[in-house]
């Protein structure tokens, strides 16, 4: 199998409301692809089509290789998936609650369930009913992933988590890729998908407005440089193609680089150079242009 995830112009209307307008995306086995863009953009909508739980009005998808139309229940079997809002059984604990999803499935090892459950410190002696929102989506999550499945497709995994349970549960994401496996993951938070995915869309208003690898927008992305001279910052720097938002403090030029560093370390190279600071390349920016619709 090449292709984990394969759209054609897939395509939902709910009467009258395009909530997905002809998406086309290709993603090969093996990658964390991280799906971001504003409320009612098309994630959930998208998420539903992929997981067999809504029928495409027009397009295709296959997910594993399986048409998920005509082939949904084979598919549904090797996937994992957690919905957008996960409930489960009020009733039940999560012991109880996940081993009866674990019989239904079948090839559940419950060392995987104890210790996911562990690393998520979930207590599964309570009932569901009673459990926060975060210490419930992490029965969600580890339903998700107790199967060992090739593919994860998860609606906003990480609401209502900590941030160190959110560091925890982007430790198993990168389990599963490590493990060979796939990860579409919906997320309305930037920095948490750079932080694990290899690749990001950005849908809004039901069309695809980017795809591309992490690696590259951070190439593409705004750098902030702190560049401290043994003199006054030469007045060159403000010249150079890239180079924005400008401002000496002393003897220190703050700036923002766009694109190659290179002209810019060039260009300051025959002055006396104290101290450079890097920083991360901001994604969020770029991010926010095609929220907003500037991208
Ligand atoms: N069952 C439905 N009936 C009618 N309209 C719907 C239905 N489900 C979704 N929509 C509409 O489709 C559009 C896309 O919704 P969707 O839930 O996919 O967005 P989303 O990107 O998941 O948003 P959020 O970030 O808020 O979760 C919205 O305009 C929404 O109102
Ligand atoms: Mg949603």
């Amino acid at each position: 199998m090449d292709v984990a995830i394969e759209t054609h112009g897939l395509t939902k209307r709910f009467g009258r409301r395009r909530a997905l307008d002809g998406i086309d995306l290709t993603i090969p086995p093996g990658q964390v692809f991280g799906y971001l863009g504003p409320n009612g953009a098309g994630k959930t909508t998208t998420i539903r089509l992929l997981a067999g739980l809504l029928r495409p009005t027009a397009g295709t998808a296959t997910v594993l290789g399986l048409d998920v139309v005509r082939e949904r229940d084979r598919m549904q079997a090797r996937l994992g998936y957690l919905p957008g809002s996960f409930v489960g059984y009020a009733d039940l604990n999560g012991e109880q609650y996940l081993r009866y999803l674990a019989n239904l499935r079948g090839g559940v090892d419950w060392n995987v369930v104890t210790s996911m459950a562990k690393r998520l410190d979930l207590d599964l002696g309570r009932r569901l009913g009673v459990l926060s929102h975060g210490n419930r989506q992490k029965v969600g999550i580890v339903q998700a992933l107790m199967h060992r499945p090739e593919l994860v497709i998860l609606d906003e995994p990480t609401t209502g988590l900590d941030p160190i349970i959110q560091q925890e549960f982007l430790g198993l994401v990168r389990d599963v890729r490590d493990a060979g496996g796939t990860v579409f993951l919906s997320s309305h938070i930037m920095s948490e998908v750079e932080a694990v995915a290899d690749h990001v869309g950005i849908i809004r208003d039901g069309s695809l407005v980017l795809v591309d690898s992490v690696e590259m927008l951070k190439r593409r992305a705004l750098r902030r440089m702190d560049l401290t001279f043994a003199g006054e910052p030469p007045q060159s720097l403000s010249a150079i193609a890239g180079v924005r938002e400008l401002t000496v403090s002393g003897s220190t030029a703050h700036l923002a680089v766009e694109g190659s560093t290179a002209e810019l370390l060039a260009a300051a190279a025959p002055h006396r150079i104290e101290q450079i600071v890097t920083h991360e390349p901001d994604l969020e920016e770029i991010f926010l242009s095609y929220y907003d619709g500037r991208g």
